[in-house]
């Protein structure tokens, strides 16, 4: 594996590779992609494999401009335009019934397809040049966390791809909202980087894909994902020190814990853990874009730091919030210690 930089010369010979079939992990404004040709089905193959991703999870297909999503998709759907016109380029994904031309493995076989026009520039830049629509998941092992730094990708893929763009930090740093716009009304299938209510803006019947009363459509709505290996406790909002008091952690050692928090006095709140071993907030003026621009670098850091219990607060649920706390819950162990 090689990694390049944003320069002309490197993304040209980044977007040759993917052409040619290989894998390159991509910078996006929502987290790092693992890029490969859309048309090759080989290339697909590969993708699934290296990131050892069961084949009945298709994969997003990125354009470099919105008009080229008609190469994949097909765009006559209600809403479909309205919606490219409002959030393209950016973290918004529609699902659309797909054209004859995408490989069945992007798709695992679905008669639709996931298609997205990023807002990186970096990412367009590279799309373009390849001359292929990209397919891209988040480029890290299925079910761990995602990668919003090019060195995220390096430890978790790196003896498996090709090449990576480091392309530094993803400001967005939770993944693409996904909306099914084959559904009627309209669906959102996964919060993301697209807050809802600026979709319901646009499109005001939308329903958001209720985990406890359907069955998941896609994995990225199993209940189990984008985890790291230590568990993670997930509280309500401000529910640090009492969830800790409550589960008898405070003060009593082992485990060592780590503390994910948010908003209103997260420090003085902090304060009142003598059991607590490391703070982190998540955003120090309570602000959940923040919150959701470091969320996968904070989990990163304190999974690789081997704390024994990660112990996260909601944030408030609206706004990017519902991303981050849809990523906290999965990332979650359900149930908390000490209660059933
Ligand atoms: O921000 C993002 O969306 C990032 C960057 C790289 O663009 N990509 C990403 O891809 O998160 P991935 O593969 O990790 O998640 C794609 C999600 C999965 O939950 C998948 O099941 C769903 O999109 N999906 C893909 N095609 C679909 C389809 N035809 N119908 C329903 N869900 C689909
Ligand atoms: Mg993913």
């Amino acid at each position: 594996m090689e990694i390049l930089s944003t320069s002309a010369r490197d993304l040209e010979r980044a977007a040759r590779a993917i052409r040619e079939g290989l894998l390159v992990a991509i910078p996006t404004e929502t987290v790092y992609g693992l890029g490969a040709n859309a048309w090759d089905a080989r290339a697909l193959a590969r993708v699934f494999e290296a990131k050892n991703r069961p084949s009945f999870d298709p994969l997003i297909i990125h354009v470099a401009d919105p008009e080229d999503a008609g190469q994949v998709a097909d765009l006559a759907v209600p809403q479909a335009r309205l919606l490219m016109e409002h959030f393209w380029p950016g973290p918004l994904t529609l699902v659309l019934p797909k054209n004859d031309r995408v490989p069945d493995l992007a798709t695992s076989g679905l008669p639709s397809v996931a298609v997205r026009c990023p807002a990186s520039l970096v990412a367009r830049e590279l799309i373009r040049r390849a001359g292929v629509p990209v397919a891209a998941p988040s480029a890290n092992p299925f079910g761990y966390l995602s990668p919003t730094r090019a060195e995220h990708v390096a430890a978790q893929l790196g003896d498996r791809i090709d090449f990576i763009v480091d392309g530094g930090r993803c400001t967005v740093g939770v993944e693409s909202t996904v909306l099914d716009l084959c559904s009627d009304p309209p669906l959102i299938l996964r919060p993301g980087g697209l807050p809802l209510e600026l979709i319901a803006g646009v499109v005001p019947g939308v329903e958001v894909f209720d985990r406890a009363t359907t069955s998941p459509r896609a994995p990225g709505q199993l209940p189990s994902h984008y985890a790291p290996t230590r568990p993670l406790f997930l509280v309500p909002a401000q529910g640090i020190p009492a969830s800790l008091a409550e589960a008898g952690r405070l003060g009593s050692k082992p485990p060592r814990i780590a503390a994910l928090c948010f908003g209103r006095d997260s420090a003085g709140r902090a304060r009142a853990c003598p059991g607590l071993d490391m703070v982190v907030d998540l955003s120090p003026d309570s602000d959940p874009v923040e919150a959701a621009a470091v969320l996968f670098d904070r989990l990163h850091e304190l999974d690789k730091a081997g704390w024994d219990e990660i112990w996260a607060e909601r944030l408030p649920e609206h706004g990017i919030g519902r991303a981050v706390n849809d990523r906290l819950f999965k990332a979650s162990v359900k149930g908390v210690p000490g209660k059933n």
